[in-house]
């Protein structure tokens, strides 16, 4: 039985009242806060920090799973461990030395992850599956929330799969972008097994219902 998982993006929240919007949303069912920095280089937009991070940290006890859509990756990382970040991902374009990050990353106490944007191919996965717990295959172009999500990843889901179950080893297949209730089993059931959602979540009235009726659809995926 897979364990799925829900992890709210907070760039859809109301960063006026971030520390509310984390508790309640974790009150809501989140299994982690998908936390996503842009830094207007690697992606054309800019969000939030390390300064950030530290300021909800004391607010959940979820992991804090920070996705770097930034360029370079190992200056910020260190910065990231120690503002109370669990897990910390990264797109292979965004280094320079993919092995050395992920392992500063782990030096640094936190899970280490790969992001694959929709047209980046796979093949330096083949390198470092010894030094990942997280896989995240982006079903957008990185930079906004709203979007829709791009069908051709489900093909290169149910690719990752096979390569983690072929591995032998615990990593989390994630997906990020345009994951709403009307898809999410769908994405399930081509391999994925944690889910970031922003827009599908932040963006309604009641988390415990969206998050809910995510969790209704995954039960039907075999
Ligand atoms: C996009 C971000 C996503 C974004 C997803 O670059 O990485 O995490 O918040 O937003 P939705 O779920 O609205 O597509
Ligand atoms: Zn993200």
């Amino acid at each position: 039985m897979t364990t799925y998982r829900i992890a709210p993006s907070i760039l859809s929240a109301d960063f006026a009242r971030l520390g509310e919007e984390v508790r309640n949303v974790v009150a809501a069912g989140a299994d982690m806060i998908h936390f996503d920095v842009m830094d207007n280089h690697y992606v054309p937009n800019l969000t939030i920090g390390p300064l950030v991070c530290e300021a909800i940290r004391p607010h959940v006890q979820v992991p804090i799973d920070v996705h770097l859509m930034v360029k370079p990756v190992d200056r910020i990382i260190p910065d990231f461990a120690k503002a109370g970040a669990n897990l910390i991902s990264f797109h292979p374009e965004g280094s320079e030395h993919i092995d050395r990050s992920l392992q500063l990353i782990r030096d640094h106490g936190c899970k280490a992850g790969l992001v694959f944007n929709p047209a980046t191919p796979l093949h330096v996965l083949e390198h470092v599956m010894d030094k990942l717990d997280l896989i995240l295959l982006m079903s957008v172009n990185p930079g906004f929330g709203g979007q829709s999500f791009i069908p051709h990843t489900l093909k290169k889901i149910a690719a990752v799969r096979k390569l983690i179950d072929e591995s032998g080893r615990a990593i989390l297949l994630q997906v990020d972008g345009g994951v709403k209730v009307d898809n999410i089993a769908e994405i399930a059931r081509a391999g994925a097994d944690t889910f970031v959602a922003g827009s599908a979540i932040f963006g309604k009235p009641d988390y415990t219902a969206v998050i809910t009726a995510m969790r209704t659809e995954l039960a039907t995926v075999a």
